[in-house]
Parts: C-alpha cells; structure tokens; sequence
C-alpha cells in the first residue's frame, strides 16, 4: 500500500544555472554568452527552462519550438556541446552543479540566438525527391500490396521528424554546406527501399554526386545525435552499397 504524503512534502526544486550563446543582428557583431539562474525541478526539461526565462527573465530570447513532445523537430540545439532536442532533455539527465550550455545548431546561417535559418537544409531534403514515385497505377479500387518484409526494410528511417541534429552535428557538413547531410540521405532510404517506389535509381544517380554519399566519413555523429534512435550511419552505408551495387 502506497504510504501517503504529508500534505506539506515540498518538491525539491535547484537553482540551475544556464549559459546561452545570444545573438541579435540588429546589435551584435558576434555571438555572445549570457547566464540566467533558473529554479527547475528534476523532471524539468530545457525547454522549460527557456520557456520560464523568456516568460520570466528576458522576452527577447529566442527560440523554435511547437509539439514540446518530440515529434515536431523545431527545437535541435546544442546542449553541452551535444546536439539534442531541448523538449527531450531532462534537467536530471544533466549535471547541474556546473552551468548548462545553450546554443544554436552548427553549420547553418545563425539568425537569432538559438534560431537558425534551415532552408539549406531543407533544400537537400527537397533534392533528393522525398515522395513515393511509383512506376504505375495500382488496379482500379485496389491498394499498392506491401509485405511485412517490405515494409520492414526502411522503417527505421520513417522515424525521422526533419530536426537537423544529424546534420548540423556532421563535421564534413560543417565544413562544407554543400554535402547533402545525413538527413537528406535518411529520407532518401525511406523512398529507395520502397518496395511500392520506381524511382531510385534517380535518387542513386543524385547521391552519386560530388555532394552526394560519397562525402561521408563514417563518423557516427549523426547516429549519436538522431533523437529518434535512427541508424543513420547505417542507412547511408546502404544507400551506398546500392550506389554501387543497385538497391537489393
Ligand atoms: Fe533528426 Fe534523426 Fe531525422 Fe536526422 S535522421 S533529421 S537527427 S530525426
Ligand atoms: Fe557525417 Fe554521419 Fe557520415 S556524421 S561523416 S554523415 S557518418
Ligand atoms: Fe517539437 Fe521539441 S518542440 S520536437
């Protein structure tokens, strides 16, 4: 049996502090770091944490955010020098004897503080034609047939919610905007290795670009960094093979 609380057992709540890299382009002419003390409680998150300073402490601080579950992928950020979403960041997960680290996702045009401007992004996604392409019409009333096989070979990478955590976190694509990103590459598996889809071999042919698979290291940023758990080093190492070996 569960033992009741008294009524006055008091949450405990900590003072955490958070270091934020600001930029305002009508003032700034680089970055800049501030702190803000912050009281959160365990199962706080970040993104709490940037809610309660910009409604609480400072208004213009500012960031993306939508569903604050994990699902909408507008809030990627640097947090410790990692690359993760601040609505999936626990404050329990972090140490927060020293300051927590706030900052905007690398290799993108800084905006405003923690916002980045994702359309090259999104251009590379747009590249590589994310949409089914099939060959041909399905009989009249029927549905394009798909096994549990088929079905099951790209379905990790139908997790992915477009957040630019791999991308931003991939040094080749910090130094070199043009390289399609492991996000790209991701959303192009999702379609090549669909059994229903006619049209890899016109995603292959795009990725065989100089800005295409190629440029990848295999560092295992992106894997570490994707908050939907995808393989993503693993998928581009397939889209690889079928560059080379056609899709199996
Ligand atoms: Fe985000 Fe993962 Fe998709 Fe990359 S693969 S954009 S990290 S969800
Ligand atoms: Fe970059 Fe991931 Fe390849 S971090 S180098 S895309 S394995
Ligand atoms: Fe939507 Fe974090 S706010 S993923």
């Amino acid at each position: 049996m569960l033992e009741a609380q008294p009524a006055d057992a008091a949450i405990q709540s900590f003072t955490v502090t958070f270091l934020i890299r600001r930029f305002d382009p009508d003032v700034d002419t680089e970055p800049r770091w501030q702190d803000f003390d912050v009281e959160m409680y365990a199962t706080d998150r970040v993104l709490d944490a940037l809610h309660k300073i910009k409604w609480e402490q400072d208004g213009s601080l500012t960031f993306r955010r939508s569903c604050a579950h994990g699902i909408c992928g507008s809030d990627a950020m640097r947090i410790n020098g990692r690359n993760r979403l601040a609505c999936k960041t626990l404050i329990k997960d972090l140490d927060i004897s020293k300051p927590i680290y706030v900052e905007a996702i690398k290799g993108l045009p800084l905006e405003k503080d923690l916002i980045v401007d994702m359309e090259p992004f999104f251009a590379s996604f747009r590249e590589v034609q994310p949409f089914l392409i099939p060959g041909s019409k399905p009989e009249p009333g029927k549905e394009r047939v798909q096994s549990v096989a088929e079905r099951a070979r790209f379905d990790d990478t139908t997790k992915c919610i477009l957040c630019a955590a791999c991308t931003s976190s991939c040094p080749v694509f910090w130094t070199d905007g043009q390289y399609f990103g492991p996000a790209a590459i991701v959303n192009a598996h999702r379609f090549i290795f669909d059994s229903r889809d006619d049209a890899a071999s016109v995603r292959l042919d795009i990725l065989n670009d100089k800005e295409g698979v190629w440029r990848c290291r295999t560092t295992f940023n992106c894997t570490d960094a994707c908050p939907r758990g995808i393989e993503v080093t693993k998928a581009i190492a397939e889209v690889k093979q079928a560059v080379m070996r056609g899709k199996a």
